[in-house]
């Protein structure tokens, strides 16, 4: 199968919060944002995969900042590893300055994509091949990230999980 990069996936979402979107502070309402990191990594996911493609956990999600009423959110989602099916998608959200232009991290989020034919079964994505620095250390804490989940969610022995084990040992 053909070797694709995470570039070759990137999706960059502008948008304004406005009024109905914000919660009692004025501030973006959380559920807002989980939506929009959704559907920037779906499009990204998508686009690496070439197939329809499924959200099956999120696995981590940093409200670090909050986001007032007004600014122009840029959300960068962007695949990070692919297994089997499954892609990890990594999405940086950043806030923009009103005068200046400057743009300034506000949050980040890691959600996993399955890819899935019509009858919503899960088929064979294309390996990815990191570039960058940030690329390659994504990539190589994918696996452990990964473990972490299926752990959770029940799907995986924890005494299986040598990856995660080892950052123990
Ligand atoms: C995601 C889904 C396709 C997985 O189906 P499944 O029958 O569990 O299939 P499998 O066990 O073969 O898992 C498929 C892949 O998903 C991965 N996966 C499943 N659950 C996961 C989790 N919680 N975290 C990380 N990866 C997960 C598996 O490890 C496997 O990856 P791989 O093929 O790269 O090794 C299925 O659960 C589904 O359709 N869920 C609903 C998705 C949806 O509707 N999302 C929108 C939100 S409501």
């Amino acid at each position: 199968m053909q070797v694709k990069h995470p570039i070759d996936s990137v999706c960059i979402m502008t948008d304004i919060v406005l009024p109905g979107e914000t919660n009692p502070l004025n501030n973006l309402f959380g559920g807002e944002l989980l939506a929009r990191m959704d559907r920037a990594a779906s499009i990204a996911a998508r686009r690496h995969a070439g197939h329809i493609v499924v959200t099956a956990s999120v696995n981590h999600v940093a409200f670090n900042r909050s986001i007032p009423l007004g600014s122009v959110v840029t959300i960068e989602a962007k695949v990070s590893r692919t297994f089997t099916s499954s892609m990890e998608t990594f999405i940086d959200v950043w806030i923009e300055d009103r005068e200046s232009g400057e743009k300034t991290k506000a949050n980040e989020a890691i959600y996993t994509f399955v890819a899935v034919d019509e009858a919503g079964k899960p088929v064979q994505v294309r390996p990815i091949e990191p570039q960058t620095e940030i690329e390659k250390s994504r990539y190589d804490a994918a696996l452990r990230r990964k473990q972490l989940s299926l752990v959770l969610a029940g799907k995986m022995n924890p005494h299986d999980a040598t990856e995660l084990k080892a950052l123990f040992m």
